[in-house]
């Protein structure tokens, strides 16, 4: 059911999925009493575009079950002497890594080095192509929340065009039973992005008040080279959660981002604190993260035991 890497979630049927979704609650109930399932693996991390939540939870997720952690760090690496991408990867497989997980910006580029090697290939989160264990730990939040995704309305806000976790939920939340709806500016969602079986919105209040799920997503400042919002203020003014836009929402409406939130963009701190207080169990952001944890363990076992195969 696993094939060797995980790059996109195209790749794996529901089935494969859920296991992973399963495999992620048993270790969440049982994180005082688990089984080494990585002892004497070495895991090599190597993430060439900043990250805090991937990164670390990977590597709490290795330690905790008693694998070891190889850091590969670019900015101190042989890279700035000239090595390329491949002798990289190849090197880590000789110094003894037994899977590597990995970020980069250029999208394409794990499914040409992966084929390098005979180990796990996981992905941090590929450019503009996917986030799959993003998508995965927000599927695992939603049901741990009690939700049922069948039939329910996913209306994800924001930087779609830049956005890996948008297209590993193309995938994810449609195999799930749920409905997408897109919102965002037209520079930020071309019409030939929108996944079939999926509708979109230029204007935020035509969407909002059906949305089960507001999955709020990032504008990626650091991929705005070509101008593709005029100004952050104007964005915020069009598609930012402000205390009138949160009074449009469903009574029961669950909010989400991946993280790291812009504040002030996406939402500001004043909306999240006032939501927090009146709605403690609908503001998702921080379960998000707790998950990432578990649902990375998860992967690391399936793929590095090869159970479920
Ligand atoms: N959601 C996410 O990928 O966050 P980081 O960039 O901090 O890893």
């Amino acid at each position: 059911m696993f094939l060797k890497d995980l790059f996109g979630l195209e790749d794996y049927p529901l089935e494969a999925l859920q296991e992973i979704l399963r495999r992620a609650a048993y270790f969440k109930k049982n994180q005082e009493d688990l089984i080494p399932s990585l002892e004497g693996k070495n895991i090599a991390l190597s993430f060439w575009e900043p990250s805090t939540r991937t990164r670390l939870s990977f590597e709490l997720a290795i330690k905790k079950l008693g694998g070891r952690v190889v850091n590969f760090l670019p900015e101190i690496s042989s890279e700035n002497k000239g090595e390329s991408i491949d002798d990289t990867v190849q090197t880590l497989r000789s110094i003894g890594a037994d899977a590597l997980v990995f970020r980069h910006s250029t999208p394409g580029i794990f499914n040409s080095v992966a084929q390098l090697l005979d180990i796990p290939f996981i992905s941090g989160g590929e450019g503009c192509y996917q986030h799959p264990t993003q998508a995965l730990l927000d599927i695992f939040t939603l049901q741990e929340s009690g939700l049922d995704l069948a039939g329910k309305q996913v209306v994800m806000i924001g930087d779609i065009v830049h956005s890996r976790v948008a297209r590993s939920h193309f995938y994810a939340l449609p195999l799930f039973g749920a409905k997408l709806t897109l919102v965002a500016p037209p520079s930020l969602l071309p019409p030939e992005l929108v996944p079939a079986g999926a509708s979109y919105f230029h204007h935020l209040e035509e969407a909002i008040s059906d949305g089960d799920i507001i999955y709020l997503l990032r504008v990626q400042k650091e991929r705005q080279a070509k101008g593709y919002v005029p100004s952050l203020n104007e964005y915020a003014a069009l598609y930012g959660l402000d205390e009138k836009r949160m009074s449009l929402l469903k009574k029961d409406a669950l909010l989400m981002h991946p993280g790291p939130v812009n504040i002030g963009i996406e939402i500001n701190w004043e909306v999240i604190k006032h939501f927090e207080n009146i709605y403690p169990q609908r503001i998702l952001f921080q379960e998000q993260v707790q998950n990432g944890v578990f649902v990375r363990m998860a992967i690391l076992d399936l793929f590095l035991n090869g159970r479920g195969s």
